[in-house]
């Protein structure tokens, strides 16, 4: 039905440029729910999120409210938020433990934490001989057609059919061992809490901002240069002539620049997934690192150590709902509520076994990146709701991604931009080659 609405979707995506319906027609958004969100391995969250039985924590998939939740055998199931019986959502909280059973607060059905009806009250004299009896599936609670816990990280999908979570991550699957690896335990533990972000804007406008390379230096300039001048005003007045690590995080918006930017790399894959590499290789010798390096070889070995601190990775993109920063480890994900409403989740994790100051470091940056008190989200949520306004008027027809196109260097569907192209927007256009793949169905 859809379909015939939208007759033919390929000629909206060109190789360098987009047509703006893919980013304002709700007809089109309504598409990319059934035929992307609603079909590819989703990340619902970290098992550290939900440890005892009964914990769970709601979540949304595509359209669908759904429902992650640790099972009596330990397993975590992930179940639709919807009653069987009249359609209440069974989980009315954003997360809390139900304790050995779900109890529906309509009717009082009750399920088990896989989902399986447990009882209805006055069932044998209400249902006999109707098709809702104990045992028929119409009783329970639909669950997730499938889920899989890559090194704690939980993902479900509501197809059936599909690749495995390996094979649809392929090489994006370094986003998960890089932070993991990290720790001296080889696990990370989830922070319970997260900044949830609504922006007025399509969600694939969040995405390709991810590995844009180009913006920082523009868009950020402003508190880059505001951090670098109290940088320098601390380093003054110190000893040492050196400010916290926390400034330098932000002043590297504006020291690095944007020709600086092009000597990165971003890494193109199958499924829209991309690596933006370089930046963040840099190894800082203060005191804090030092002590982290003495308890990871401790738990590595010098060789296995220099590996895992050696992986250059600056930001993962896991297309179309996951955007990684493993070696400061927080993720962000992209939960589209509308055509022009994208809810992002911003979660960070602390390595396990790891020194305390190593856990600050991450928290500084979440922090000064994330917060509401810093401009650096604010900045990009203002460009992606202007975005969204000037593509919803009809002054252009398309979206050009057109820079440092047909020099990338392409061997067995992977594609590399060419040397100094950093600023290359081959990330968006191969986000865009899959999107036309998933809506071709
Ligand atoms: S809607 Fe859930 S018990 Fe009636
Ligand atoms: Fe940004």
């Amino acid at each position: 039905m859809l379909q015939e609405q939208i007759p033919d979707l390929a000629k909206f995506v060109e190789p360098d440029r987009v047509r703006r319906e893919v980013y304002t027609d709700a007809a089109i958004f309504d598409l990319e729910m059934q035929r992307i969100h609603e079909k590819v391995w989703i990340y619902c969250g970290h098992e550290t999120q939900v440890p005892k039985v009964g914990d769970y924590y709601t979540v949304q998939i595509g359209r669908q409210p759904m429902i992650m939740v640790r099972g009596a055998d330990g397993k975590i199931h992930v179940l639709y938020n919807r009653c069987p019986h009249r359609g209440n959502m069974i989980a009315g909280d954003r997360k809390g433990n139900t304790g050995e059973f779900f109890r529906c607060s309509y009717h009082a059905w009750q399920f088990h934490l896989d989902g399986k009806l447990k009882n209805i009250p006055m069932m044998e004299a209400g249902y006999k001989g109707t098709r809702y009896e104990k045992d028929k599936s119409d009783c329970n609670v639909k669950r997730a057609a499938r889920v899989e816990n890559y090194r704690g990280f939980v993902f479900a999908s509501l197809a059936n059919d599909g690749p495995t979570l390996k094979e649809f991550l392929g090489k994006a699957i370094v986003a998960f061992d890089d932070m993991c690896d990290r720790a001296p335990e080889g696990e990370v533990e989830i922070v319970p809490t997260c900044f949830r972000v609504i922006q007025h804007s399509n969600w694939k406008i969040f995405l390709e901002n991810q590995l844009d390379a180009l913006h920082p230096s523009v868009v950020h300039q402003s508190t880059g240069r505001a951090a670098h001048e109290v940088e320098k005003e601390i380093a003054k007045r110190t000893k040492k002539g050196e400010a916290p690590l926390s400034y330098h995080m932000l002043s590297a918006f504006a020291t690095v620049t944007i020709d600086k930017w092009d000597s990165f790399q971003t890494i193109n894959y199958p499924h829209g997934h991309c690596i933006l590499t370089g930046y963040m290789g840099l190894r800082p010798r203060d005191p804090d690192t030092l002590a982290y390096d003495k308890v990871m070889i401790k738990a590595y070995g010098q060789k296995r150590f220099e590996e895992i601190v050696g992986v250059n990775i600056h930001h993962v993109l896991i297309y179309p709902g996951l955007s990684v920063q493993s070696p400061l480890q927080q993720l962000r994900a992209v939960r589209p509520l509308g055509v022009d409403r994208t809810l992002t989740e911003i979660w960070h994790f602390r390595l396990k076994g790891a020194p305390e100051p190593i856990y600050r470091r991450s928290l500084a940056y979440y922090n000064l990146v994330n917060s509401p008190s810093t401009l650096i989200n604010a900045d990009d949520l203002e460009n992606f709701w202007k975005c969204h306004q000037g593509l919803s008027s009809d002054a252009g027809q398309w979206v050009s991604f057109a820079r440092h196109m047909g020099r990338d260097l392409e061997n067995d569907g992977v594609v590399e931009t060419a040397p100094n192209c950093g600023t290359s927007e081959a990330p968006m256009r191969n986000q865009m080659k899959a999107w036309a793949e998933y809506m071709r169905g």
